[in-house]
């Protein structure tokens, strides 16, 4: 039921809390502060040599955000691909690697294809799934489910935050499989992952900021994204929430691919979202910043205190996250992103749990 909430999407933002402690907890022993991701998986991430991980739409961007963990924290290559394109293009899969899929469904049609295709040629799937008796769940070698609650709003939201708190469990139990996790930093992560429900919280309180900025956006005919490394994903994430809620033309890009081609469109008080909350590559995409705002866009900035004040009054608005290290970061950094997307379809009217032309599960190609 929606209870005090208009919608489901705004009520399913703000169980994010909750479905993220669910998530996270059966995966942590509090006693030890360590990080148990299951033997299965720990031995396959432990004698990896690369790893695919496959999903499509938003469980997609929640694998490509955990590319960047599993690479900087576990030494450990993965190849990210949308399962419609994986499936049909005779991938050559990791010698010892695994296939990770991400799935809330667990039924997505070109998803489970491409897991078949890796069971037929023998790389061992783990199942990132939110429905434990689905078709991918029983399919695959290893499970780790996430657990969302039934995600009713047909844009995912809680779901994708719960992929990536699971997905940065798996990053880390690797990194500890591989040798490549110290003590202290496990601790330290352990602590990062438990403060995330708190963190969601106050990230929430942003709501009254974003829905007035959400107001500016309804007449927008194109919103940009822009993010960079870890953020990448989520400037990609946050163009399709608002693309399918409130049927506004938005794209998604790299900040640093500005240059080779999406600069042509910046035009007077064209909306640009930038995710950057700092980190060692905020300085660029505050140069790319300057270069949107120098030919008449408007600037959203979604980062921390320190990037805050490190733009001054290069952005137009702001919306501001808690502090938090790189894997809680870009967890929190979906928050406002769904906040953004739901207000401007709120705004303008639009069938917010049941976008039009929109299933809520995709078991057809
Ligand atoms: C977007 C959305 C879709 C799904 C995609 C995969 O808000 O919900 O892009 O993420 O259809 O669905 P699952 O995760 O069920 O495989």
């Amino acid at each position: 039921e929606r209870g005090e909430y208009d919608h489901f999407m705004l009520k399913e933002i703000h169980e994010q809390p909750e479905s993220l402690a669910r998530s996270i907890l059966p995966y942590i022993d509090q006693a030890t502060q360590t990080i148990e991701a299951g033997d299965t998986a720990s031995q396959i991430f432990a004698d990896a040599d690369r790893a695919v991980a496959i999903a499509c739409g938003t469980a997609y961007y929640a694998a490509h955000t955990a590319k960047y963990w599993f690479e900087q924290i576990a030494k450990l290559a993965v190849e990210t691909d949308i399962a419609s394109e994986f499936r049909y293009r005779k991938p050559v899969l990791p010698v010892t690697g695994p296939a990770l899929f991400v799935s809330q469904s667990g039924e997505t049609a070109d998803t489970l294809a491409a897991l078949r295709y890796c069971r037929e040629n023998k790389s061992p799937a783990i199942a990132v799934v939110n429905v434990p008796e689905s078709s991918i769940a029983r399919e695959a070698k290893a499970i780790v489910p996430t657990h969302a609650g039934p995600e009713i709003g047909v844009a995912s939201t809680k779901a994708f935050t719960a992929q990536l708190a699971v997905l940065a469990v798996l990053a880390l139990s690797a990194a500890k499989a591989r040798g490549h996790l110290k003590t202290g930093d496990e601790a330290k992560y352990v602590k990062s992952l438990l403060s995330l429900p708190r963190k969601v919280s106050e990230a929430l309180e942003a709501q009254p900021e974003i829905k007035a900025i959400a107001q500016t956006l309804t007449k927008a005919k194109d919103v940009l994204f822009l993010g960079r490394g870890r953020y990448f994903p989520l400037a990609l994430e946050g163009a399709l929430k608002l693309k399918e809620v409130s049927y506004i033309h938005a794209e998604g890009y790299a900040a640093g691919e500005l240059k080779h081609g999406p600069i042509a469109l910046i035009e007077q008080d064209l909306p640009i979202v930038v995710v950057a909350p700092y980190d060692d590559l905020f300085e660029k995409t505050l140069s790319n910043v300057e270069e949107v705002r120098a030919r008449g866009g408007r600037i959203i900035l979604i980062s921390d205190d320190k990037g805050i004040k490190l733009a001054g009054n290069r952005a137009d608005h702001v919306i501001r996250l808690p502090d938090a290290d790189e894997i809680a970061m870009p967890i929190l950094a979906a928050i406002p992103l769904q906040l953004l997307a739901y207000f401007v379809a709120v705004a303008k009217g639009t069938d917010v749990d049941q976008p039009r032309n929109l299933a809520k599960s995709v078991t057809v190609e």
